[in-house]
């Protein structure tokens, strides 16, 4: 089967990179990672994608100072090189400028882990139970100019449960989003 090219960007460590790593690893998944790319030279999942062959790279943010879009054109520039057809940001912790956003129209998903539009941006799990939410869960989205606004291509809840901190929490949605993440970025591949 002809499996698509995707890029994985990463910015630390990298669970669910690793979740599509094992899926592309299946002969009857329709994608292959042909980059794991990261802003940031101390993200574990570098190493990780390293050490099972995947090609790495940082392009660390810090040497472009307040110049986004410089950076960005040379991650654009090192995504098109490896011949990437799809972009798949996995905790990603940057965010993208409409230059970025345009040039992966549609061809650029995200995982956040919130059943959005419930709780967009950081510490997502802590807003839900300080919200009082029965439900939570993680979210795959196109991207967008607007932050964690894209179209949604699906999602995954789980219950919140009494007692629980923002760490069991957060565990318990990191399970749904490795299995979510695979699934979805096979059902869009197969409906493009
Ligand atoms: C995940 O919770 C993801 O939803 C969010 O950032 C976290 C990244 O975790 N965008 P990991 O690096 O994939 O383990």
């Amino acid at each position: 089967m002809k499996k698509t090219p995707i890029a994985v960007l990463i910015s630390g460590r990298g669970s669910n990179m690793i979740a599509l790593m094992e899926a592309c690893s299946q002969p009857d998944f329709p994608a292959e990672i042909v980059l794991v790319l990261s802003n940031r030279p101390d993200a574990a999942g570098l190493e990780t994608a390293k050490q099972a062959g995947i090609p790495t790279l940082c392009i660390d943010h810090k040497n472009f100072g307040k110049d986004r879009e410089t950076h960005e054109r040379a991650v654009d520039e090192a995504v098109r090189a490896s011949g990437a057809e799809l972009i798949c940001l996995a905790g990603y912790m940057r965010v993208l400028t409409p230059w970025l956003v345009q040039q992966w129209a549609n061809r650029m998903l995200n995982i956040h882990p919130s059943l959005l539009p419930a709780f967009p941006g950081l510490h997502t799990h802590e807003a839900a139970l300080k919200a009082g939410a029965k439900e939570h869960g993680c979210t795959i989205h196109l991207v967008t100019d607007g932050v964690d606004e894209g179209p949604i291509l699906a999602q995954a809840r789980v219950p919140v449960l009494e007692g629980d901190t923002a760490d069991t929490l957060a565990a318990r949605v990191l399970e749904q989003e490795h299995k979510l993440y695979p699934a979805t970025l096979k059902h869009f591949i197969e409906t493009l």
